[in-house]
């Protein structure tokens, strides 16, 4: 969503407790890949379950314009006829990603490493995010950055070789964009490309990518959390395939905190994907003292899922080892919530990369709390929060910086305030969790504009 329209502001005020269930919308990080592998294999890839937020939309028009067929069947029901490797087209127009950094840089991995050009562009939240760090290592597998803006943003322009050069990449900071653009990019490479990520991030291309038909070795260089070496053996031939989305545990996260906060609530949340590497919330809450059930563990699209069954909870405050950042990288804003509700000081340490997300989500989480009147105090890449176990006041407007967390994060808080939050502006909660409002309101949340 490029969002050049009016902004839309909306308030959350408490009321009674939240009661029901829900299904939140289909994980984001897979939808953006089932696209994506979907245009560069042979033949067709149908997709269940696939989220129909803006971000992923820009990325299904990527994969048009880049030579797939791409039709909607039904609500989240996709196929997509893909050209395979080697088949990509020169797109007629600049690839607009809105407000994705996980499109857009994902898709920068796909075109640096065949032989298409093509442009770039998005959001002003997006021409501000650093793109080097993808640009780095596409330059040594032999991309041409044929323009960029100052300090590699967005808009970009990538032309692709030949043939990529299969790199080892030790990635410079835990991330799953970085690692899945160079494993992307490494599919057009006569040979093994390897990433080296020193703490282990979400895996879903990886796990897709063999989906698919490639062959990828990972090897884990310690217990979970730990670091990771991914070796993929380049120029396999991928075939279309059958993908099932699960329920995204980052969008499960904003009524999953709701109902612990919002007094006698009881909530269930459905087919949440329970993959160790996007759990790092539910661990903290649980060490908080949150009343979170797994029930019916399951099995859905090769990722185990639980319905979650959440009951309002006295929490306590903690300290969030840096470890856990990319377990929960896209949690924080809510987390931040939680502690405003939990008795004594929670610790969240190591966030310097909250500060390169849709916004700097370090400084939007401190504002947020400072406008609500929450105890807080940001020192060097750690947030701090202070509780007394009691409803914080409230009654702040919160400036949310074109980010859908932050304007979901704080809506919740306002579900359990002594006065109402508001959010300057909800636009951009359709890029990831289009039912967002209906849902919360299902629940009995009292949000509108
Ligand atoms: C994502 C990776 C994370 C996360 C983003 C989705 C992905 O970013 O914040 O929302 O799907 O690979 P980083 O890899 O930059 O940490």
């Amino acid at each position: 969503m490029s969002h050049d329209s009016a902004p839309q502001p909306l308030t959350a005020t408490a009321g009674l407790a939240l009661q029901g269930s829900l299904r939140p919308p289909g994980d984001k990080s897979i939808s953006h890949r089932a696209m994506i592998l979907g245009l560069l294999s042979i033949g067709e890839t149908r997709v269940e379950g696939l989220l129909e937020g803006d971000d992923v939309l820009r990325t299904a028009a990527a994969a048009e314009a880049l030579g797939a067929t791409v039709e909607r069947l039904g609500e989240g029901r996709w196929r997509i006829v893909g050209v395979g490797l080697g088949g990509l087209v020169d797109p007629a127009d600049i690839l607009d990603f809105g407000n994705a950094g996980t499109g857009s840089r994902l898709m920068m991995g796909v075109v640096g490493g065949q032989p298409v050009t093509a442009t770039f562009d998005g959001d002003a939240s997006l021409r501000k995010r650093p793109m080097r760090r993808i640009l780095d290592p596409l330059v040594r597998m032999g991309t041409e950055v044929v323009s960029e803006q100052e300090g590699g943003r967005v808009p970009l322009t990538l032309r692709g070789p030949r043939e990529a050069i299969p790199i080892t990449y030790e990635t410079p900071v835990a991330s799953a964009q970085i690692k899945s653009a160079v494993l992307l990019a490494g599919l057009n490479a006569p040979g093994i490309t390897t990433v080296i990520e020193a703490a282990a991030t979400r895996d879903h291309t990886e796990r897709m990518l063999r989906l698919f038909g490639a062959h990828v070795e990972v090897t884990a260089h310690g217990p979970e959390g730990h670091g990771r070496t991914i070796a993929l053996t380049g120029q396999p031939t991928l075939r279309g395939t059958d993908v099932v989305v699960p329920a995204d545990p980052s969008s499960a996260a904003f009524p999953l905190v709701a109902a612990l906060i919002v007094p006698g609530s009881e909530v269930v949340i459905e087919g949440v994907m329970m993959n160790p590497l996007r759990t790092g919330l539910i661990t903290t809450l649980m060490e908080m003292g949150a009343d979170i059930e797994r029930l019916r563990e399951r099995d859905e699209g090769g990722e185990t899922v639980a319905d979650l069954r959440v009951r309002a909870s006295r929490l306590h405050g903690v300290d969030v080892p840096p470890e856990r950042a990319p377990a929960m990288i896209d949690e924080y804003p809510i987390l931040a919530v939680a502690a405003a509700f939990a008795e004594g000081t929670t610790r969240m340490n190591g966030l310097h990369e909250l500060r390169v997300k849709e916004s700097d989500r370090l400084a939007a989480v401190a504002d947020g709390l400072k406008a609500n009147g929450i105890a807080h105090i940001v020192e060097g890449d750690d947030l701090v929060v202070h509780g007394d176990g009691t409803a914080p006041k409230g009654g702040g407007t919160v400036a949310t910086h074109l980010d859908h967390r932050i304007a979901m994060a704080f809506l919740v808080l306002g579900l359990a305030t002594r006065e109402p939050v508001t959010v300057d502006d909800g636009a951009m909660i359709a890029t990831s969790f289009p039912s967002f409002l209906p849902t919360m309101q299902a629940l009995g949340g009292r949000i509108a504009p």
